[in-house]
């Protein structure tokens, strides 16, 4: 049974997703989870891409233990720089380098040659190899490259140190057999490849990045780079999820499995959802609402008589559990600490005592507290970022023959400031209330709004995402009552555009 590396790109190339920029406090905190899913290696950024991304990987490299952490790098003597700057001080780490070797990409894009692009790529493996032994590299455009040339990159780079050569499907144009076929080739053709691992990268465009990466491990491939819920440029990347659940359940067909704690799967997709503000299409496979909802009377009848008549995978194995009461209006801290603890919440005293000021809130209107009531109230103190404003109070009143209205008190810095709006609804006077006290500038990008749990007490969770001068963030709030769950989601986006502009 071969034990097949997984790779995370969710903070790079995920990132990468139209409006799915995160800050460090959120990069920190989801690399905390990828340790805790027990992926092998985080790509926790681009280090010269931004100052953001430059602190994020120092950052997460200082405090998250377990996995190497990488930096991406062009093939530039200031990128390796940058990225050796950046992780120094990690005790376990990696640089990844990337190319392109496409004739498309070599032609219009950097204008040289074949011979050139070679040089250049065993140069910067060489200068990555002088700061860190484990360097990774990657020639981009690799299923659009002639095989033969690729081969030739991929001894050369070997031969210069690299330890990994990642073959990227940049732009998801592959299809599984000529994939796995091309891993073969690679098998068969680069003379020193015994001395690295062979990793594939594959985008989604043709909805295949997962199929293609299965089909690259029975051909050899000893490494997965993916994504949390598939995000990533485009169409975006291959799914840990799936590719990690098929490996898992399908051990008899590819004799391979991976180090994640798969029940730890769908915590990490839903924080990856509450950050980024990218909600999880319902019918997705093993993350969307619907993967192991059965509707059929027929497949019902199966599954009451025997589960394995339509289950291919019980939830338990990726962290949905039926939801059970925990927690009522009763409960004390301790039991709320523990039940925190049992879900994978490590929070300080000062995070806990918040969290418990709130869940007594929530106990209060609510009969029942499930674990996903408590997963959406903690991700609240996670996602925490300096409060500029703040909810003092709120009241609506709407009905058929009224104008809905909101009158809301808010603190802005010191100062208490109230306004009353019309709106076309209660949220549309809530949000109206809030940018004339405000004073924003930014544009609502998405607004969204779903129950955590059954009935009609159950908890909302609304996600908004705004922009204002090229910079998109989204804002998060759960509450009983919608309303006031909107108008938090909407003052934490503002808080997080605030901390971002300073
Ligand atoms: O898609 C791609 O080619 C990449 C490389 C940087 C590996 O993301
Ligand atoms: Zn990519």
């Amino acid at each position: 049974m071969r034990t097949i590396k997984i790779f995370d790109t969710t903070l790079r190339d995920g990132e990468q997703s139209p409006g799915a920029s995160m800050n460090v406090g959120e990069k920190l905190e989801l690399a905390k989870q990828l340790a805790r899913l027990g992926v092998d290696v985080i790509e926790a950024g681009f280090a010269i891409a931004s100052p953001g991304d430059f602190e994020a990987i120092k950052t997460i490299g200082g405090e998250v233990e377990g996995p190497v952490i990488c930096s991406l790098a062009r093939a530039k003597e200031e990128d390796i720089k940058r990225a050796w700057e950046a992780l120094k001080d990690v005790p376990e780490k990696r640089i990844h380098t990337f190319h392109s070797t496409s004739d498309i990409h070599l032609k219009y894009q950097f204008r040289i040659d074949r011979e050139e692009a070679l040089k250049r790529s065993v140069r910067m493996v060489k200068l990555a190899k002088s700061f860190v032994d484990d360097v990774e590299f990657s020639p981009m455009d690799a299923t659009r490259t002639d095989t033969g040339y690729l081969c030739d990159v991929i001894e050369a780079v070997i031969e210069a140190g690299a330890l990994t050569v990642n073959i990227p499907d940049t732009v998801g144009y592959s299809i599984p057999v000529e994939f796995g076929a091309l891993i073969k080739s690679i098998r068969d053709r680069v003379k020193n490849i015994d001395r690295a691992v062979i990793s594939v990268h594959c985008h989604n465009d043709l909805g295949l990045a997962t199929s293609n990466s299965l089909s690259a491990v029975l051909n050899g491939a000893g490494q997965i780079e993916c994504t949390i819920n598939g995000i990533g440029e485009r169409a975006g990347n291959c799914s840990m999820e799936e590719v990690v659940m098929a490996l898992r359940t399908r051990r008899d067909i590819f004799n391979a499995d991976t180090n994640i704690n798969t029940e730890k799967i769908m915590r990490s997709s839903r924080l990856v959802t509450k950050i980024t503000g990218m909600s999880v299409q319902p019918n997705k496979a093993i993350v969307g609402a619907n993967a192991f909802a059965h509707e059929s009377g027929i497949h019902q009848d199966g599954l009451l008589k025997e589960k394995s008549t339509y289950e291919i995978i019980r939830p338990e194995t990726i962290g949905l559990h039926k939801t059970k009461f925990v927690l009522g209006k009763h409960s004390g801290r301790h039991a709320f600490r523990t039940r925190l603890v049992e879900l994978g919440h490590t929070l300080n005293d000062e995070e806990i005592n918040s969290a418990f000021k709130r869940f007594k809130r929530i106990a209060d209107h609510k009969k029942e507290i499930f674990d996903e009531d408590l997963e959406a109230l903690v991700s609240d103190e996670f996602t925490m970022v300096p409060e500029i404003y703040s909810l003092i109070d709120l009241n609506i009143s709407s009905g058929t023959k009224q104008k809905p209205t909101a009158t809301l008190k808010l603190k802005v810095n010191e100062e208490t400031i109230e306004k009353t709006e019309h709106g076309d609804g209660p949220v549309d006077a809530v949000f109206k209330s809030i940018t004339s006290i405000t004073d924003t500038k930014s544009k609502l990008l998405k607004y969204e709004v779903k129950a955590i749990t059954g009935g009609t007490d159950a908890l909302g969770e609304v996600v908004c995402s705004i922009e204002e001068d090229d910079r998109s963030v989204s804002g998060h709030g759960a509450d009983t009552d919608i309303i006031i769950a909107s108008a938090k989601a909407y003052i934490n986006a503002l808080n997080k555009l605030a901390a971002r502009k300073k």
